[in-house]
C-alpha cells in the first residue's frame, strides 16, 4: 500500500526521499512522486510507474529538485487509476500532501469545496483533503490540520507541507501508520522504519489523533485541541543489513534462507526450562483452561498459519478452534463473548481488516492475543496481549519467513493449551518442545540443494492452472503453497482436500495438468496416494512432496521431492519450504518481478 516519506534538515533531500521511497517499494505501488521546497516554492515531480521508470526519469528530464525539506510518496491506486495526475504529492502552491489510507466522505467534502469555488483535477479522495487544508489554512498549520481532520472520515496518514513554513513538515494520522524519524539536525517521516534504517534507528510513533510539527531540530506533538503531547523516543531493533538483499537475487530467496534462524529467534525466548512460556504477554494456564472458544483471525498467509494452528490445537488440546478470514469475521456478527480467546495473526500489524477484527473482539470483551512481526504496529498496540515473531523485516510481498514463525509460535501455543487443559502431561509437553527445537536444522537441510525445486517449477511453469492436494495438516499447508504460487507466478491454482476431489473438481483434470500432492502425514498416506493415482490415471502430472523414508511408487507420482522426516505434526514447518521454492522458481522462470508482484501490496492498510 502507499508509502510516505519526508525529510527536513541541512542536506539536499531529493536523493534521501528517493532512496527512502525505494525502501518502501516492497509495500506495493504503481506511481511515485516528491515535493520539495525550492527557493521558497513548493515544486512537485510525480509519475505513473516504478520509481526508476517514472519519477527518476522525469527528474532527469526536467531537472532535479533542490531543497532541504520535502515529502515523497509511493501510491497504490484505490480512487482513480494509476496516472501522473492521480499520483501524490497532491496540492497547490500553498499546501501539498502525501496520503496513505482512504477518505470515506471525500465526495461530500469535494462537493462542499466545489461550492466554494475549488476546481478538482484528479480522481483521488486525497485531493479533497489537500483542498480542505488549503481552505482552512490561514497561516497556522496545526489549526488548519485540526479543522480538516475534524471533517474527514476514514483512515489516513498524512505528510503535509505549507508554503509559509518551508523548513517544516507536518503529519497526522488515524489508523494508517506513520513514524517520525530522529536524526542529528535532521528529521524524517515514514510509513515504516525500513524506509529510515539507513539514516536512523530512533523514532517517535505517531498515534491516532496526534499532530506532529517537525523541524530539523526536533518534533512537537499536540492533539486536535492544541494540547501538547509528550512522546517517548523508540529505538528500532532491526538492522539495515536485514532490509538488504545481501547477495541473494531476490528478497524472497534471502528470506526463505533466513527461516532457520527466524524460527530459533522466535521460539527460544519462549521456552523456559523446556516448557512453552507465555508469561511475557500475561497468558496464564488458568486463562487457557477457562476459555470457551478459541478464534484465530487473520488474512492471507497469516490466516493459513491459523489453519495449521487449528489442526494442532484441536489435535493436542481437544479444544475446538474457529479460524476465520478477518474480512468475513468482522461483518458476520460472530458468536463471540468475553469468555473467548481471539488470536490475531499479522506480519505487518497494520492489515485493515485484521485490525478491525481485533477491535471488534476487544469491544466484545474477549481476550485478544496478537502474533505480530512489527513492533509498535497498530495491532501490537491494540491487542490485550502480544507475542512478537522475530522474523526481522520481511520485504518480499510474498510472505515466507513471517509465515514460518507464525506457525512456530502456534506450535508453542498448542502445546501450552494442551498442557493447561491436561490433555498432555509435562513430560510430553517437554518432548514436543524438544522436537520443535530441531526444526531450524530440518528447515536448513531443505535448503542444501535447491535443484529439485527448480526442476519441479520447470514442470509446471507453462501450465494455465494446477491443483495442490493434501489431507489434514497437508491440506492446511497446501493452501499456503497454492497462495504462494498464485501471488508471484500468476499461475492459477487451487488447494483441495484430497478426499474432496471426487465431488466435482476431478473433472478439471486433463492430460498434463500439474497436481502437487503434499504427502507428509504418514497416517493419511495411503488415502492421499489413492487420490494421486486417481488424478494420475486421468492424465495429471503429479509432483509429490514427501518425507524421507516414504516410498512413492511411479504409479502415483511423476516427480518426487523428498524432505527431512519428523513426526507428522511437525511436517508443515518442513514441507512449506519446497512449496515456497516451487513458487519462487516458477516466478523466476516466468520472468516476473518476484518481490513485487503485480497488483499486490505487502501491507494492506485499506479495506
Ligand atoms: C497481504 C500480503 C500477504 C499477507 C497478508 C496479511 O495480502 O500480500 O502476504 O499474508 O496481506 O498481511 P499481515 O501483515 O496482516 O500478515
Amino acid at each position: 500500500m502507499c508509502g510516505i516519506v519526508g525529510y527536513t534538515g541541512e542536506k539536499e533531500c531529493e536523493d534521501i526521499l528517493i532512496n527512502s521511497l525505494r525502501k518502501l517499494e516492497y509495500r506495493g505501488y504503481d506511481s511515485a512522486g516528491i515535493a520539495v521546497f525550492e527557493n521558497g516554492k513548493i515544486k512537485t515531480v510525480k509519475a505513473k510507474g516504478k520509481i526508476n521508470d517514472g519519477l527518476v526519469k522525469k527528474l532527469d528530464e526536467e531537472g532535479s529538485l533542490k531543497g532541504v525539506t520535502g515529502i515523497g510518496h509511493t501510491r497504490w491506486a484505490t480512487h482513480g487509476e494509476p496516472s501522473d495526475i492521480n499520483s501524490h504529492p497532491i496540492g497547490n502552491g500553498r499546501v501539498s500532501i502525501v496520503h496513505n489510507g482512504i477518505i470515506e466522505n471525500y465526495r461530500k467534502i469535494k462537493n462542499f469545496l466545489i461550492g466554494k469555488g475549488y476546481v478538482f483535477e484528479s480522481e483521488t479522495d486525497t485531493e479533497s483533503v489537500a483542498k480542505l487544508l488549503d481552505y482552512y489554512y490561514k497561516g497556522d498549520p496545526t489549526e488548519a490540520i485540526s479543522k480538516a481532520v475534524t471533517d474527514i472520515e476514514g483512515a489516513y496518514a498524512l505528510g503535509i507541507i505549507f508554503i509559509d513554513h518551508p523548513d517544516m513538515i507536518y503529519a497526522v494520522r488515524k489508523d494508517s501508520p506513520l513514524i517520525v524519524g530522529i536524526g542529528e539536525n535532521e528529521m524524517y517521516i515514514a510509513s515504516d522504519m525500513t524506509a529510515l534504517l539507513e539514516y536512523t534507528k530512533h523514532y517517535y510513533l505517531l498515534e491516532t489523533g496526534e499532530i506532529a510539527s517537525i523541524s530539523k531540530t526536533g518534533a512537537t506533538f499536540c492533539d486536535i485541541h492544541g494540547n501538547e503531547i509528550k512522546k517517548e523516543i523508540q529505538t528500532a531493533t532491526w538492522d539495515i543489513s536485514e532490509a538488504e538483499k545481501g547477495g541473494f537475487e531476490h528478497f524472497m530467496l534471502k528470506e526463505i534462507h533466513e527461516q532457520p534462524s527466524a524460527i530459533h529467534k522466535t521460539i527460544s525466548p519462549r521456552i523456559k526450562d523446556g516448557m512453552p512460556c507465555f508469561d511475557e504477554c500475561g497468558l496464564t494456564d488458568d486463562m487457557l483452561r477457562n476459555y470457551k472458544h478459541i478464534f484465530i483471525i487473520a488474512c492471507g498467509s497469516a490466516m493459513h498459519a491459523g489453519m495449521v494452528g487449528k489442526y494442532l490445537i484441536e489435535l493436542l488440546a481437544r479444544t475446538p478452534v474457529i479460524v476465520d478470514i478477518a474480512s468475513e469475521f468482522r461483518y458476520r456478527n460472530p458468536l463471540l463473548s468475553d469468555k473467548d480467546l481471539v488470536v490475531i495473526i499479522s506480519q505487518s500489524g497494520e492489515t485493515a481488516d485484521t485490525k478491525a477484527a481485533l477491535e471488534l473482539a476487544n469491544e466484545v470483551g474477549a481476550d485478544t492475543l496478537a502474533f505480530v512481526n512489527v513492533v509498535g504496529s497498530s495491532i501490537a498496540r491494540e491487542a490485550k496481549m502480544v507475542m512478537f515473531t522475530y522474523a526481522g523485516p520481511e520485504i518480499s510481498v510474498a510472505s515466507t519467513k513471517a509465515y514460518m514463525v507464525q506457525n512456530a509460535l502456534m506450535y508453542l501455543l498448542a502445546f501450552r493449551v494442551a498442557f493447561a487443559r491436561n490433555m498432555i502431561d509435562e513430560q510430553e509437553c517437554r518432548r514436543l518442545v524438544s522436537v520443535l527445537e530441531t526444526m531450524p536444522d530440518k528447515v536448513g537441510e531443505c535448503l542444501e540443494d535447491l535443484d529439485p525445486y527448480r526442476k519441479a517449477a520447470s514442470k509446471l511453469v507453462s501450465a494455465d492452472s494446477l491443483l495442490y492436494i493434501g489431507r489434514g495438516l497437508d491440506y492446511a499447508l497446501s493452501m499456503e503453497g497454492s497462495l504462494k504460487l498464485k501471488e508471484i507466478s500468476y499461475i492459477h491454482s487451487e488447494s483441495y482436500a484430497a478426499g474432496e476431489l471426487k465431488h466435482g473438481t476431478i473433472s478439471l483434470i486433463h492430460e498434463g495438468m500439474p497436481v502437487i500432492a503434499v504427502t507428509t502425514q504418514s497416517g493419511l498416506l495411503s488415502k492421499t496416494v489413492s487420490n494421486m493415482r486417481e488424478v494420475r490415471s486421468r492424465g495429471a502430472y503429479v509432483i509429490a512432496v514427501c518425507a524421507e523414508g516414504i516410498q512413492i511408487d511411479s504409479d502415483s507420482a511423476d516427480f518426487t521431492i523428498t524432505i527431512p522426516a519428523s513426526e507428522d505434526m511437525f511436517m508443515p514447518l518442513i514441507a512449506v519450504v519446497p512449496l515456497q521454492l516451487i513458487a519462487y522458481y516458477s516466478s523466476v522462470l516466468r520472468g516476473n518481478d518476484v518481490d513485487k508482484p503485480r497488483n499486490l501490496a505487502k501491507s494492506v492498510t485499506v479495506e
